[in-house]
């Protein structure tokens, strides 16, 4: 019996070395260890009637053999799965739970989007302070402190720091900029801005800007008309046109509305452009004369043009959201709807 045993561990262990498929490995392991016709299966099955000496001898190598046997199978096993791919995927694992997975803010799509466009066409991108000084914020934009205009761009305090205003709105980056870079210089600054509000469905505390500026010699109000142009067809198409009619911002002159052909309704009049046929995106102009000697040029030999859109009007137009407040809900059923 020792001998039959031996024999059948020689003879499994070439066969699960030789089994070249799973189902081959599957056959031998029935052949040798199955509960019916298995060849190792059965010699255990006699051990029973084995005298006490003849159990104690056999016994121990038959169990021997059988673990074996299984480790030589189970290692066979690995390795055929292994090439084969099998059981890297387990197609009877119940399906996970829904998960809440991550989306952009749908102000973020719109923010990356532009910067995007305006990068493609030599724009620096630039990132500036939200808790700004009222220098920068107002000073340096032709709007002392007696001027009516910071009436309307009311915003938050801050304790004990009279001079520190969040910021109104991203223009006072201007300045900033051509300090730091000089002219020429093409840059636009998305940003967070600030202005105490009483909040409703158009109004928000907390909303977001997208301000644009090129300085050099020579730029001209033609030069706005294009880049808003160009800005305008990229977000609404190429059949978009836009008209410019004069408005007064104190840090640009002359000022004006870019207004463009409604998006929803492409210039016929409707409930969103009010009949018009027009909506008012861009804040724009050419960069006032005081604007650019507060950034130390001279503007006998430099001119400019800057631009303000605002990110979350876009926003409210691309998505068709009613509601400027939901924007800063933090609710997931409104912010999840981005998820594709
Ligand atoms: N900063 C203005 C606002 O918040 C928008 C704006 C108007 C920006 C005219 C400009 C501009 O650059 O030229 O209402």
């Amino acid at each position: 019996m020792l001998k039959q045993l031996d024999e059948i561990l020689t003879s499994v262990a070439a066969a699960i070395a030789a089994s070249d498929s799973l189902a081959d490995l599957d056959s031998v392991e029935i052949n040798v260890v199955g509960r019916k016709q298995g060849r190792l299966t059965a010699i255990l099955k006699t051990l029973g009637g084995l005298s006490i000496e003849e159990k104690k001898i056999v016994g121990p190598r038959a169990q021997k053999v059988k673990i074996e046997i299984e480790i030589l199978i189970a290692a066979r096993r690995a390795e055929l799965e292994a090439v084969s791919g099998a059981g890297l995927i387990d197609i009877s694992e119940p399906v996970l739970p829904k998960q809440n997975y991550g989306a952009l803010h749908p102000i973020s799509i719109v923010r990356e989007d532009l910067e995007k466009f305006f990068r493609s066409k030599g724009f620096l991108v630039l990132d500036g302070p939200e808790l700004e000084s009222e220098f920068y914020n107002f000073e340096v934009l032709n709007i002392p402190a007696d001027h009516p205009a910071r009436d309307m761009q009311d915003t938050f305090y801050i304790k004990d720091h009279p001079s520190l205003v969040m910021r109104t709105h991203t223009s006072g980056m201007q300045v900033r900029a051509l300090e730091t870079y000089g002219a020429p210089l093409a840059a636009v600054v998305p940003g967070r801005c600030f202005r105490n509000e009483a909040t409703d469905v158009r109004h928000e505390h907390t909303f977001y800007q997208f301000e644009g500026f090129v300085v050099g010699e020579r730029v001209t109000l033609g030069d706005l008309k294009g880049v808003l142009e160009a800005c305008a067809t990229h977000l609404y198409g190429p059949s978009t046109r836009v008209r410019l009619r004069p408005k007064f911002y104190p840090f640009v002159e002359p000022g004006v509305n870019g207004e463009v052909t409604c998006s929803m309704c492409g210039g016929a009049g409707c409930t969103l452009c009010k009949g018009t046929g027009w909506l008012e995106i861009f804040g724009c102009g050419m960069i006032h004369p005081e604007v650019l000697r507060a950034a130390k040029l001279d503007p006998e030999k430099v001119s400019g043009f800057a631009f303000g859109l605002g990110l979350t009007r876009i926003a409210m137009l691309k998505f068709g959201v009613g509601d400027v407040r939901e924007f800063n809900a933090g609710d997931l059923n409104f912010l999840q709807q981005t998820i594709w």
